[in-house]
C-alpha cells in the first residue's frame, strides 16, 4: 500500500576510486547480479529503481560515475540536481580510502548543494566478501565517518559480491534523499 499522490524522483550520485566496486554495487541494488568481469565505466551512466519508502512512490536515479580519471569524459554537469551522495572505498585498497575526502569535496565544489554541511552522503566500505585481505579497519572508517563533515556520514560493510548490506545502505540514501529533496 502507499499513499495517493505524485511519484518523488530521487537523484543519487556514486564516486569514489577506480575499481572499488560502484558498478557492481548499482548491479546489485537494481538486477540483483554480480560479475566477476572488471569493465571500467566510461563517463557516467544511470540505473533506475523504483521504491516505496515512508509510503511514498520513489523513482531513484542512480547515477554511476568513472573512477579513473582519463574517462571522466562527461566531466561532472550531471552531478547538479543530486540528493544525495555514495562515496565508495574498497577496504583492501587503502589509497581508495585515503581518496574518500577529495571526492567529497570534489562533489560538493560541482554539485554546489543549497546546504553542503547538511547534504546526504552515505559511505560505503565494500568488498566485504574479501575481508582476509582487509587493509582498512572498520574503525578507521568509522572514525572518518563520525568527523569528515559538519554531520556525521553513516557507514556500512558491504558486498556487491554477496550483497551484504547492500539493499540496508540503499534505503538509507534514499531515506536521506528523500529528506532532502
Ligand atoms: P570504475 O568504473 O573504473 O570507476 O570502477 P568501479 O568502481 O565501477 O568498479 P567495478 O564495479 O567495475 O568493480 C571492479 C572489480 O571489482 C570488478 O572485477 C568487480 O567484479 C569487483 N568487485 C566489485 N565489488 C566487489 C565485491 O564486493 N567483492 C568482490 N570480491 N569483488 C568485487
Ligand atoms: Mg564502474
Amino acid at each position: 500500500m502507499t499513499l495517493p499522490g505524485r511519484k518523488v524522483l530521487l537523484k543519487v550520485i556514486c564516486v569514489g576510486d577506480s575499481g572499488v566496486g560502484k558498478t557492481a554495487l548499482m548491479h546489485q541494488v537494481v538486477h540483483k547480479k554480480f560479475s566477476n568481469t572488471y569493465r571500467a565505466t566510461i563517463g557516467a551512466d544511470f540505473m533506475e529503481r523504483e521504491a516505496v519508502i515512508e509510503g511514498r512512490n520513489v523513482s531513484v536515479q542512480i547515477w554511476d560515475t568513472a573512477g579513473q580519471e582519463r574517462f571522466q569524459s562527461l566531466g561532472v554537469a550531471f552531478y547538479r540536481g543530486a540528493d544525495a551522495c555514495i562515496l565508495v572505498f574498497d577496504i583492501t585498497n587503502p589509497r581508495s580510502f585515503e581518496q574518500l575526502g577529495s571526492w567529497r569535496e570534489e562533489f560538493i565544489a560541482q554539485a554546489n548543494p543549497a546546504n553542503p554541511d547538511t547534504f546526504p552522503f552515505v559511505c560505503l566500505g565494500n568488498k566485504v566478501d574479501r575481508n582476509e585481505e582487509r587493509r582498512v579497519s572498520k574503525a578507521a572508517a568509522q572514525q572518518w565517518c563520525a568527523t569528515s563533515g559538519a554531520r556525521p556520514i553513516p557507514y556500512f560493510e558491504t558486498s556487491a559480491r554477496d550483497g551484504a548490506a547492500v539493499e540496508a545502505a540503499f534505503m538509507q540514501v534514499i531515506t536521506l534523499a528523500l529528506h532532502n529533496s
